[in-house]
This record gives C-alpha cells, sequence and structure tokens, in this order.
C-alpha cells in the first residue's frame, strides 16, 4: 500500500531535488501504474493541468498533464525540440500556492517519453499544451516557474 501522495510547497527545499529516470522494468511495474494513477487523481483533485513526481516528494522522472484527450503519464521525458520562437504566458502551479505569474516558454516543442505500457512515444505540442509541459519538466530538475518570472 503507497502512502497517500502529499503536494510539497514552496519553500520546501525537497521541490529543488531532481528526479531520476525509471528503468525499462520499473517503467511497466505494476507499482509505477499504482504511482501514476495516484499522482493523475491527486492532480484531478487539486485541479491542476499538470503534476509531477517531485511535487510530492517522488524523485523520478514522471508527471502527468491534463491534455484535451485526458490524462497523459510521461515518463523519462526529454524534450527534443524547442522552437525558437517563444511567448509569454501566466502560470501558477500546485507548488506555489497563490501566486500566478508571466513566464517565456517556447511556442512549439517535440517530447519523447515512455507511456506506462513501455512504449516509446513522441508527441508535438504547441501553445498552451507545450506550456504545461515546459513547466512540469522543469519541475524534474527542480526548476520553479517563480525562477524563470518574465519581464512585464
Ligand atoms: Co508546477
Amino acid at each position: 500500500m503507497v502512502k497517500s501522495l502529499k503536494i510539497i510547497t514552496y519553500p520546501n527545499p525537497n521541490l529543488r531535488l531532481k528526479g531520476r529516470p525509471l528503468t525499462q522494468e520499473e517503467i511497466i511495474s505494476p507499482e509505477t501504474k499504482q504511482f501514476v494513477n495516484e499522482l493523475s487523481k491527486k492532480m484531478l483533485k487539486e485541479d491542476g493541468l499538470g503534476l509531477a513526481a517531485t511535487q510530492v516528494d517522488r524523485q523520478f522522472r514522471v508527471f502527468v498533464i491534463n491534455t484535451p484527450d485526458g490524462v497523459q503519464e510521461f515518463i523519462n521525458p526529454e524534450i527534443t525540440y524547442r522552437s525558437w520562437l517563444k511567448e509569454k504566458g501566466e502560470e501558477g502551479c500546485l507548488s506555489v500556492p497563490g501566486i500566478f505569474d508571466y513566464v517565456k516558454r517556447h511556442r512549439k516543442i517535440k517530447i519523447k517519453y515512455f507511456n506506462l505500457l513501455g512504449e516509446q512515444k513522441i508527441l508535438k505540442a504547441r501553445k498552451m499544451l507545450a506550456r504545461v509541459i515546459q513547466h512540469e519538466y522543469d519541475h524534474l530538475d527542480g526548476i520553479l516557474f517563480i525562477d524563470k518570472l518574465a519581464k512585464k
């Protein structure tokens, strides 16, 4: 039985820890499936657009996103393309409650990742979805959106 997940908030120093990649064996394990399921439920319950493992104090390279097509898990993600063009947009974070501010993000990205079946996938994302993915991706490296606020 896994302990129920709790979101840690700024300035908890553990938010600065990096996630480690899962092994191929771990990716397809029942434990990972259960963890991703709990992480998804937590994100939906808290009305977040995304949630990273590092935000619930688990140092794994895993995050979930609430996409227009449902919840999608990204395991061992790697952003393989970033458009030259950036766009400013407002962001918030479940780990930084009460703060909403503007961040410049790449307008388009391409991301390579594994799903729970251990399949490697590639997703092209733009605008809002690209923004959410970049925000969650940063969490895996201990980076928060408040570290990179855009000049107004
Ligand atoms: Co966040």
